[in-house]
């Protein structure tokens, strides 16, 4: 399938039709442009091996390699990964088969947590207290060749922590709430994601250092001893339970739509701290600058996502500012359409996590699409002062 690839030209970007997947084509369109720095967002080329086959042509490339990206390829990887380093994370089991999947599901009890060992795409996991429901999950993911993992629930409040790493040396972003479920009050399906703010004024002020020294370093020496160090975006997503942060997953790539908060507080050039961790002098490279305030962003996601998203509805009201296209494409007539799942974003700063959202919100109004769906508490719990790490 064609996909689109972005090369920037003077303060505008270009775009470029290419298979992402596609090492050899990725690689012919670096050399063709003279990329300076090629960033690989999605995890299916990182998986892949694409970095690797573009590195190979002595060009610098933001994203781990194939052998790296296993710690969101493979959650049976980033387990071995996390225990070997002595990162907490949740009890789990691999299963490949149904016996095994009952008998975790008994070892662990309710509620359940049950994840498809592959990439799904943010899809891949049922959290339910019904266990028929889990089994019918692990069931279909055995079905269709994949192991099953089968955890532990880790109770407290998500947050994702994002590292710009060297290999060697990390340094963390703003640290993100990310609101996983399709449905006001954390009710519905799983999604890739509905909403999202920074800062987190509730959450302890150590935290970022602490999973810093907890989880990223450990992480980083693991990698390098097994050959396959990390360099690119360690994206951990945590939970902050009554025993301490521990890990839900590992992601190779920036968090969407975690990212487009972080990045609205960023005043440093993005370029040049990517172009560092690409070419391993991270630690000479300038202190990352943040902004005051806060930034909240918005999903609007389209009818029927995520189990079936419908496209092709026209949208309107999308062209002014803190708009960020995801799954939106211009139809032949030149009017905007919606092409994905996850359509559009809606993100505002603000001198106040409550001026932020409001911002966000606002900007949401002013956009319409037929059978749209967007959640209507993103960041209202941490405005009330209400989130809070169970005792
Ligand atoms: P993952 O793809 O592993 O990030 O899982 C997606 C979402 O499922 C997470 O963001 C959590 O909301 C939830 N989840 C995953 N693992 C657990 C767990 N062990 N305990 C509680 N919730 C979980
Ligand atoms: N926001 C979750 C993710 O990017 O995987």
């Amino acid at each position: 399938m064609a996909s689109v690839h972005l090369v920037g030209s003077g303060g505008r970007a270009e775009l470029r039709p290419v298979d992402i997947n596609d090492s050899a084509a990725v690689t012919a369109l670096a050399v063709d442009v003279r990329a300076d720095l090629v960033v690989i967002g999605p995890e299916a080329p990182l998986v892949a091996g694409v970095a690797d086959a573009v590195r190979a042509k002595g060009i610098a490339v933001f994203g781990p390699s194939g052998a790296a990206a296993q710690l969101e390829g493979s959650k049976a990887v980033a387990k071995e990964v996390m225990i070997a380093a002595g990162v907490p994370t949740a009890d789990a089991r691999t299963c490949s088969t149904r016996a095994e999947l009952a008998a975790a599901l008994d070892t662990f009890g309710a509620p359940h947590v049950v994840k498809d060992d592959g990439l799904a795409a943010g899809k891949g996991v049922v959290v339910t207290g019904d266990r028929a429901v889990a089994v019918e999950h692990g069931a279909s993911v055995l079905a269709a060749g994949h192991r099953v993992v089968v955890e532990e629930y880790l109770a407290g409040p998500e947050v994702s922590i994002f590292a710009i790493t060297d290999g060697t040396v990390g340094r963390p972003l703003l640290p993100a709430q990310d609101f996983k479920r399709l449905g006001d009050g954390d009710t519905g399906p799983n999604t890739g994601g509905m909403g999202a703010y920074t800062p987190l004024d509730w959450a302890p002020p150590s935290l970022v250092d602490d999973v810093m020294a907890a989880v990223v370093e450990p992480t980083l020496a693991e990698m390098s001893r097994r050959g396959t160090p990390f360099a690119g975006l360690l994206y951990v997503g945590l939970a902050l339970t009554p025993a301490g942060p521990k890990v839900v997953e590992f992601n190779c790539r920036f968090g969407d739509p975690e990212t487009q908060v972080v990045l609205a507080m960023l005043d440093s050039p993005l370029a040049g701290v990517l172009y560092a961790a690409a070419t391993g002098t991270l630690s000479g490279a300038a202190p990352l600058v943040w902004r005051d305030g806060a930034a909240v962003t918005i999903v609007v996601a389209s009818a029927g996502y995520p189990a079936a998203p419908r496209t092709g509805d026209p949208i309107s009201g999308a062209d002014g500012p803190g708009v960020i296209h995801a799954g939106t494409r211009l139809a032949a007539d030149g009017s905007l359409v919606s092409s994905g799942g996850r359509v559009l974003c809606a993100t505002a700063t603000g001198a106040s996590l409550a001026a932020a959202r409001d911002a966000a919100y606002a900007v949401l109004d002013s956009i319409t699409l037929a059978g749209s769906q967007h959640r209507t508490d993103i960041a209202a719990a941490a405005v009330a002062g209400a989130v809070r790490i169970p005792s």
